[in-house]
């Protein structure tokens, strides 16, 4: 179980020459925009209006660096898919996360968004195969789950594992930013990507 004891607001970069500094461990928060991704954070470190929220798609503008426990850095990122911006905004997201993603060395893994109402649509199954190719751990974590209820859950679990080719939905986390349901399994399985990490870390110093 990860206890709270600290949660701070690093910074914000559209670039890598603006990327914070150190080693620390980073998760980064994939989604389309407006499935949660900020109030999943929020929720985790249980504050409030940490990471800035919104009723419209759109709302994370840049890549948005939180440091948990002085341990590893939660990354929040725009969403992708559905956002209320012009295309030169896409296309400038898209650059910024891409980059980020091939280059940033202290990235250790990738929790995905998905909203268990819904099925996967055809970003999240790029993004999922994406980060495939790369290598890079990734969890998934259904949220929303507040808004069906808990007899349905196996079904859209099922799914979301489905398109997403995981190969038990199990393994998919079911959250909840509204009610905090999901948020001692989202705990374990972070402490859990973050112990893997330093092992492999470990390993490759020899
Ligand atoms: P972008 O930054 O635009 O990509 O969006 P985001 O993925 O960060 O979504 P955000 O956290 O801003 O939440 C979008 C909306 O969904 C807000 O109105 C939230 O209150 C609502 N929301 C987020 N998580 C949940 C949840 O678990 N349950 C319910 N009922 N509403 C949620
Ligand atoms: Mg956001």
């Amino acid at each position: 179980m990860i206890t709270i004891r600290k949660a701070e607001y690093i910074g914000s970069a559209v670039n890598s020459t603006q990327y914070p500094e150190g080693n620390l461990p980073e998760i980064a928060l994939a989604g389309r925009s407006n499935v949660g991704k900020s109030s999943l954070i929020n929720k985790f470190i249980n504050r409030k209006n940490l990471a800035r929220t919104g009723n419209t798609p759109g709302k994370t503008q840049m890549l948005n660096f939180y440091r948990i426990n002085d341990t590893f850095t939660f990354v929040d990122l725009p969403g992708y898919g559905y956002a209320k911006v012009s295309k030169e905004v896409k296309s400038h997201w898209g650059k910024m996360m891409k980059d980020y993603f091939s280059t940033r060395e202290n990235l250790k893994a990738v929790i995905q968004v998905i909203d268990i109402r819904h099925e996967p649509s055809v970003e999240d199954v790029e993004m999922q195969a994406f980060l495939r190719t790369r290598g890079i751990p990734l969890l998934v974590v259904a949220t929303k789950a507040d808004k069906i209820s808990k007899g349905q859950w196996a079904k859209h679990l099922s799914k979301i594992a489905k398109s997403l080719d995981i190969p038990d939905w199990k393994l998919i986390v079911p959250y909840s930013a509204e009610s905090g349901l999901g948020v001692e399994d989202l705990h374990d399985a972070v402490e859990e990507l973050l112990r893997l990490t330093a092992e492999e870390d470990e390993e490759l110093k020899g």
